[in-house]
């Protein structure tokens, strides 16, 4: 086995209360960092750092954990750039789109999905995301769900069945015939490919009742869930995966006190997903009320065609610090910690001993120069498993 250490870290951010400064970022300075067959083995002062196979020269700068992107729509076809600049002459965002770009999937190769998700993939690592979440949605019949989900299923294990994303066409005279079809036929269909499933559970989309329905079923075939909620409306759509004890909600940009007090007792995540907020400018919601309330946060890209074609992970912790009244170390900790949890995962998202050896180098000798600096190249490095991108 081969041992690895990261040395001369100026600042490194752990994310375990255990080590450090006793924060909740678990920082240390001046620090290093082992890693053995893709695992971290000890992490302590450079000073005191044991003999290892092979160094690795962090430069004197901040070494912090892989972003976990625990909301994404990365397997699509097409461009509906055209609906973003009508968007911004005054159109309303309804989740209308999601037709067209149904249309474009469907008549993509496999190999043309693949490629393309491939793509946006790499640049979400090379900005910092080393796990990702990816949901189907795009096409909406049985066999086109699962082909979606087989492509996100050859670069990650978080795989989420969306085909209650929409409504789509040939049903649009008979919706609880669709119901049933996404809980029936379709769900057996995905099984073999999918983690998770989520419902888009919003105004124009589906009603509380519906996605109770979906949940349902797909928990008792064995599939984890978590919600799209509030992203149009205040809709029931929080509330109701506070009810199901769901893993996470997802956009919480409408939401009441009652919801924050339900999703605190719950436990259940609350994803803010920030650029989907500045791209279809809608109000951002306050990090303040969440964190107040002791819900858990996490932060996402939602990267999509519709309202956040976003691979740029940086981007998000800047815009939650900016617009949305995290701290900085709050934001890096939900766009980590808080991603990990979001996914019910204990092995990412932090660097203490037994953790996956997924980390960024960051070009600067401090963690907060990822929000303060909005620079083109705001890492050095990024490592995930074994392998790294030296950028
Ligand atoms: O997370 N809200 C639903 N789904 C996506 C957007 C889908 C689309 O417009 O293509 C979202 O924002
Ligand atoms: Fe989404």
């Amino acid at each position: 086995m081969t041992s690895t250490l990261f040395t001369n870290i100026s600042e490194l951010v752990t994310n375990s209360p255990e080590i450090g400064d006793e924060s909740k970022m678990g920082r240390l300075y001046d620090a290093a960092l082992v890693v053995e067959d893709g695992v971290v083995a000890w992490v302590g002062p450079a000073s005191a750092a044991p003999d290892c196979d092979e160094i690795s020269d962090c430069h004197a700068h901040a070494v912090v954990p892989g972003f976990v992107d625990s909301h994404t729509h990365l397997v699509f076809a097409g461009s509906r750039a055209d609906e973003f600049a009508a968007r911004m002459a005054g159109e309303r965002y309804d989740g209308g789109g999601i037709a067209r770009t149904v249309a474009d999937t469907r008549a993509a190769s496999d190999e043309e999905l693949h490629d393309t998700s491939q793509q946006r993939w790499w640049q979400l690592r090379t900005s910092g995301v080393t796990t990702v979440e990816v949901k189907s949605g795009y096409d909406l019949t049985a066999t086109g769900e699962a082909r979606l989900l087989r492509v996100a299923s050859e670069f990650t294990t978080e795989t989420t069945f969306l085909g209650a994303h929409s409504v789509p066409r040939e049903f649009a005279h008979d919706r609880d015939a669709y119901v049933a079809y996404v809980a029936g036929e379709m769900l057996s269909a995905v099984l073999p490919y999918a983690h998770w499933a989520d419902v888009f559970c919003d105004r124009g989309a589906f009603s509380v009742d519906e996605a109770r329905h979906i949940l349902t079923a797909a928990r008792e075939a064995g599939l984890d869930i978590r919600l799209h909620g509030n992203q149009l409306a205040d809709s029931g759509g929080v509330a109701l995966a506070a009810e199901m004890g769901a893993a996470s909600v997802d956009h919480c940009t409408h939401v009441a006190d009652h919801d924050l007090e339900a999703l605190a007792a719950s436990g259940t995540v609350a994803t803010l997903l920030p650029t989907a907020e500045l791209f279809t400018r809608s109000p951002f919601p306050d990090a303040r009320r969440f964190l107040d309330a002791g819900v858990t946060v996490a932060l996402a890209t939602d990267c999509n065609p519709g309202t956040s074609y976003v691979t740029n992970a940086p981007l998000v912790l800047q815009l939650a610090v900016t617009m949305m009244n995290f701290t900085v170390d709050e934001a890096l900790w939900a766009f980590t910690a808080g991603g990990a949890a979001a996914l019910r995962r204990s092995d990412i998202g932090g660097l203490a001993v037994g953790q996956r050896a997924h980390l960024s180098v960051v070009n600067g000798s401090r963690s907060a120069d990822l929000a303060y600096r909005a620079s083109t190249r705001p890492l050095f490095a990024v490592f995930r498993e074994t392998t790294g991108i030296v950028l």
